[in-house]
């Protein structure tokens, strides 16, 4: 249900929330946050469903989710993790690099960034903007077809 719209993104841009989210990274992700223009905190809202009557209003969805915090968490996880690979593939269509990173503190990030909206918790982050191609990775291996797919 892509129409859930349980991504929320806080788009780090200033120094001060840049080195905030830096010091709630793993040392060597810390480096790109501070680098990178831009770092993308895409979180999760877990009551995403409040906004189904707006978003979905073809059926009563939102009863489907708001006496099952379990549904509503699986929901909120795939269709937020869902919108963060279309965010990915948008950078890239713009001809833009990103960095997806889940190299993070969770629960200090929560804390830090969404402390205002309870209900929200980060999912993962990813710089945006043009990578150095002296300092990033070489692509690495993708498995052939056989590896890990099977054809029912
Ligand atoms: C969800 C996710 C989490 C990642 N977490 C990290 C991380 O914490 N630190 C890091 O250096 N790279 C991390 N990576 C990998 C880098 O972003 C990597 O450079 C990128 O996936 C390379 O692209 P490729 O897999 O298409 O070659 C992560 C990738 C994904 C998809």
């Amino acid at each position: 249900m892509p129409t859930a719209c349980s991504a929320r993104i806080i788009w780090v841009t200033s120094a001060a929330a840049k080195e905030k989210l830096a010091t709630l990274a793993l040392p060597a992700n810390g480096d790109k946050i501070r680098k990178a223009p831009v770092t993308a905190i895409i979180g999760m809202d877990l009551e995403f469903y409040e906004n189904l009557p707006e978003l979905f209003p073809h059926a009563d969805a939102k009863s489907w989710f708001n006496t099952n915090a379990e549904l509503a968490h699986a929901t909120a996880f795939r269709n937020s993790s869902l919108q963060g690979a279309y965010f990915i593939l948008a950078a890239r269509a713009l001809g833009l690099d990103s960095g997806p990173m889940s190299g993070f503190d969770n629960a200090a990030v929560d804390a830090a960034f969404f402390a205002d909206q309870p209900s929200v918790k980060s999912n993962f982050i990813s710089t945006l903007g043009y990578g150095d191609p002296a300092t990033i990775f070489e692509r690495s291996p993708r498995p052939g077809f056989e590896r890990f797919n099977r054809i029912a």
